[in-house]
């Protein structure tokens, strides 16, 4: 969590560093702050709150050609200015910002620190505290920058401004993303590309463990132990339309429509010469050379890897397991003989995915990394990656992610089921056009899903949403989206588990969403909303066409029972949106939480 950017160079440094944490806010919100260095020497700015808090306070007449910023997601210490970033030494002459988490950061304040009278709660005030520590011991700023490093354990990206050497940022990364941007006369440093596209699109990668000496006309990578690296500058593709908000009034409306172009994008994005689907051969050969895939994910893409199971069993007839990735890592399950692990992340950020992926690495098996993010932690450290495609996503609640996630599983499933003669009859390109087609028609439907919203939700404090097979999963992100962004409590539930206990909680009014399109149950799901209306529930009943009934509340138009999913999840996050919105919640932005989670 947490966002960083540095600028060294020519140009006045506040607005281009205010313009990188408002692009980097998705990571952490609740206070920020920037250093701003000139010859009069370094000035913190900090607040609590959102970047334009930040902005009203940075006053206009200072002039700097060199500063580095921070958006925080508080770990260590409540959100107050405070505990706000950057940090800085006893004497003032070291700023630091920092994100990740410093574990040992106890330890080491109560092993060097004892004399030093720490001004906040943070892990980071450590770093700063203890290389000051050690220039006063008599060690350059370089050296002392290196040993702290060596003595930290956890994860971090850092930038730190010593006043005396005013033209060098110092950076270190171990585990949290950090990218260096480089321009002609300057050079940028950011948490990711998006945030300092604006001023350049050649960035540099930056691996773990590695130190760098930012200077205007330079930049120095070098090992922990100084063994110096010589790699390549990279041109990020970002349209900066793709990541502004253009007319619509938030992100997550604008993401939520360009759902069905995506759909259509990722079928082509995904098709050979002849207009078939198809995916990379290796990627291929290691998922059938798989006795069985490990689908590890979190939140959003945790629940598009419970569909995908569905999928890869149904379609390729390889058995598949879906685990939380932060349970897996320290729990592990006994193993198959030949496993191939699939991490599913939107940003390929996830710190709780990525220790597995470390873990099973080295362990010697395979993995296949599916992200939205080309060139993110999980898809360098992964041997295979396979592209959502989805443009950036910069709303905090997931939407398109989840949707293309859907289908480049599907196209997995697909390609491999065909290549093993498994499947016949079905043709996915044609199915996903017409489920293109049907998210558009629900995406322009937006009127009767705030309709919806208003009378299901105007009052209520907690909900349901039912469901039976795929519908089971799509409720259990139709319910994680209601409570991310409206912050109304809400449950995902099988149809038929929730008498066995859960239906104590019905009351009169209770708002119950009811997903019916699968046909083998559509039955079952009705009976099961019968039970919790005989008992005061308000029940809102989305049915797909086919399986439809007077009593539905909406229609779905029909697509494909396996492709279900990609079009019965519109309707619950349009009227989560604006359930949100009628309650007067920052949908972008709902307390708490943050888009990237870079923190165990
Ligand atoms: C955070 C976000 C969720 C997201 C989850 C996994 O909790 O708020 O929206 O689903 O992380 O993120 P990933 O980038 O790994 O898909």
């Amino acid at each position: 969590m947490c966002g960083i950017v540095g600028y060294i160079g020519k140009e006045d440094a506040k607005e281009i560093l205010l313009q990188g944490l408002e692009k980097l806010e998705y990571r952490g919100y609740d206070s920020a702050g920037l250093a701003l260095c000139n010859e009069k020497g370094i000035t913190v700015i900090k607040e609590k709150g959102r970047i334009a808090d930040l902005r009203g306070a940075v006053p206009l007449d200072i002039q700097a050609t060199i500063g580095i910023g921070h958006t925080r997601w508080a770990t260590h210490g409540v959100p107050n200015k405070e505990n706000a970033h950057p940090h800085q030494s006893e004497s003032g002459r070291f700023t630091l910002v920092h994100n990740g988490v410093i574990e040992n950061y106890h330890l080491l304040q109560q092993t060097y620190l004892q004399q030093v009278q720490l001004k906040s709660e943070t892990d980071t005030e450590v770093i700063v505290q203890l290389i000051e520590k050690f220039v006063k011991d008599g060690m350059p700023t370089e050296e002392a920058f290196r040993h702290t490093l060596r003595l930290v354990h956890g994860s971090y990206a850092i930038a730190m401004l010593d006043a005396d050497e005013p033209e060098t940022i110092f950076i270190a990364k171990n585990k949290s993303p950090l990218l260096l941007g480089v321009g002609k006369g300057f050079n940028v440093v950011a948490s990711d590309a998006m945030a300092m596209r604006q001023v350049t699109d050649q960035f540099v990668e930056l691996h773990d463990q590695e130190i760098v000496f930012v200077r205007k006309n330079e930049m120095m990578i070098t090992t922990l132990d100084g063994t110096i690296i010589q790699r390549d500058p990279f041109t990020a593709e970002i349209d900066m339309s793709d990541i502004e908000k253009g007319t619509y009034p938030h992100y997550m409306m604008k993401e939520m429509d360009e759902q069905p172009g995506i759909i259509r994008k990722i079928s082509q994005q995904y098709e050979d010469e002849n207009g078939e689907l198809t995916i990379d051969t290796a990627v291929l050969k290691a998922i059938m050379n798989a006795d069985r895939l490990y689908i590890i994910a979190a939140g959003t893409s945790y629940h598009a890897g419970l569909i995908g199971k569905q999928y890869i069993e149904k379609m390729a007839g390889i058995p598949v397991e879906v685990h939380i990735s932060s349970e897996f890592g320290y729990n592990l399950p006994l193993l198959s003989e030949k496993p191939l692990f699939l991490f599913i992340t939107q940003s390929g950020e996830t710190a709780d995915s990525r220790q597995v992926l470390v873990k099973v690495k080295a362990m010697g098996y395979p993995t296949l990394t599916l992200t939205n993010v080309s060139g993110s932690t999980l898809s360098r450290e992964a041997d295979y990656t396979l592209l959502l495609h989805a443009g950036p996503e910069i709303a905090v609640a997931s939407t398109k992610a989840y949707t293309a996630q859907l289908a480049v599983l599907a196209i997995i499933a697909y390609v491999t089921g065909k290549a093993q003669g498994k499947v016949q009859h079905f043709n996915l390109k044609k199915e996903l056009a017409i489920t293109a087609n049907a998210i558009q028609t629900l995406v322009d439907a937006k009127e009767t899903f705030e309709e919806i919203a208003h009378e299901f939700l105007a009052t209520a404090r907690n909900a349901f949403f039912l469901g039976r097979n795929l519908d089971f999963y799509v409720s259990l992100e139709g319910a994680l989206k209601l409570k991310e962004i409206s912050y109304i409590q809400a449950e995902g539930f099988a149809g038929g588990e929730l008498k066995h206990g859960t239906i104590a909680l019905i009351e009169e009014g209770t708002p119950i969403f009811a997903l019916a399109t699968q046909q083998a149950v559509a039955l079952n799901i009705r009976g099961n909303v019968k039970e919790v209306v005989a008992r005061g529930a308000h029940a809102c009943i989305i049915a797909m066409e086919g399986v439809e009934e007077a009593e539905d509340r909406f229609i779905l138009p029909h697509v494909h029972e396996l492709l279900t999913p990609l079009i019965s999840v519109i309707p619950l996050q349009l009227i989560s949106y604006y359930a949100a919105l009628q309650r007067g919640c920052d949908v972008d932005k709902p307390r708490n939480l943050a888009k990237s989670v870079t923190v165990e």
